[in-house]
């Protein structure tokens, strides 16, 4: 948490700090508010106006009224990214119900939200995990029937990624009714010969933007795309196995549950399919 860093508080750009918010704040007291997160790489953001959308429509769902329309989002996510002079990395965003006595409804009307924003520097393009492949392990999913909010109330997945830490792998793919729902922040898929698999969008799981650009890449990588449910016997029997996220992009995954998946490497049509996705990535 450098020294130098800036963020954004309430309309205005502070030192981190000198950023503090009230113990009132409904984020704090009930994990009552949105998050969303975008990539940045060559200090441009990825895929941003689909991240603003799904942010407006995660506010819009929970009753929490919008502080900005996209443009001025991006004008002051722009302003933030150049402010850190961060090239490659994130934009986080967040937007809670605001300070008001604890009490479990609503508060008066005119309650301003929290608005909050703070970017991370990080390697996403050249990332090493996804040259070696990440392992991943099934858990079971622990959460809410809303998951198509990105709400930050994040406790079932911060449990399901410390079993991942604490089984030395990278990520962990939720386990409902048999089948994988999701990772813990990221979207679960496999392929099966040229069909690429992954679970079609409903309250179950989030509604992932790099999903959504890799679906629409799948045909250019010679792919037939289908979405239905993965049982767990599914994903061990994949050819290839792969997570999409803001942040980790096309990761290629070797082992499930100790599993080889494939030859143990990253497989071709996923690595075709990440370099597919930076290429898209960088073409703004
Ligand atoms: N997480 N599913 C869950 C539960 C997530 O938390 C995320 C993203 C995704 C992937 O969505 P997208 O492609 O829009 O990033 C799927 C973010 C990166 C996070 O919490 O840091």
């Amino acid at each position: 948490m450098s020294a130098s860093r800036i963020v954004y508080l309430n309309g205005e750009f502070l030192p981190f700090e000198e950023a503090r918010v009230p113990i009132m704040d409904r984020g704090f007291l009930f994990a009552d508010g949105i998050y969303e997160v975008s990539a940045i790489l060559d200090g441009r953001l990825v895929d941003n106006a689909a991240h603003l959308a799904r942010l407006d429509r995660s506010l819009g769902e929970i009753g929490i009224r919008n502080p900005h329309d996209s443009a001025e989002w991006e004008r002051l996510q722009t302003e933030l990214v150049s402010r850190n002079g961060v090239t490659e990395g994130l934009v986080y965003m967040q937007v809670t119900r605001g300070v008001a006595e604890r009490d479990f409804g609503f508060p008066p009307a005119d309650t301003a939200p929290t608005v909050m924003m703070f970017t991370q520097a990080k390697t996403v393009a050249a990332n090493p995990l996804a040259a070696k492949g990440a392992r991943v392990i099934t858990v079971e999913d622990l959460r809410w029937k809303r998951r198509d909010i990105k709400s930050v109330a994040l406790l079932a997945q911060v449990l399901a990624k410390q079993q991942a830490v604490e089984a030395g792998v990278s990520e962990a793919w939720m386990v409902e009714d048999g089948a994988i729902t999701e990772g813990s922040s990221s979207t679960a898929f496999i392929i099966r010969g040229r069909t690429l698999v992954t679970r079609p969008l409903s309250t179950a799981l989030l509604p992932g933007i790099t999903r959504a650009s890799v679906l629409r890449l799948a045909a250019e990588a010679d792919l037939t795309v289908e979405e239905r449910l993965i049982p767990v016997s599914d994903a061990l029997e994949a050819t290839e196995a792969f997570y999409t996220s803001a942040s980790a992009f096309v990761m290629p995954v070797i082992e499930i549950d100790g599993r080889r998946i494939g030859d143990g490497t990253p497989g071709p049509l996923t690595r075709r399919l990440r370099e597919l996705y930076l290429e898209l990535a960088r073409a703004g």
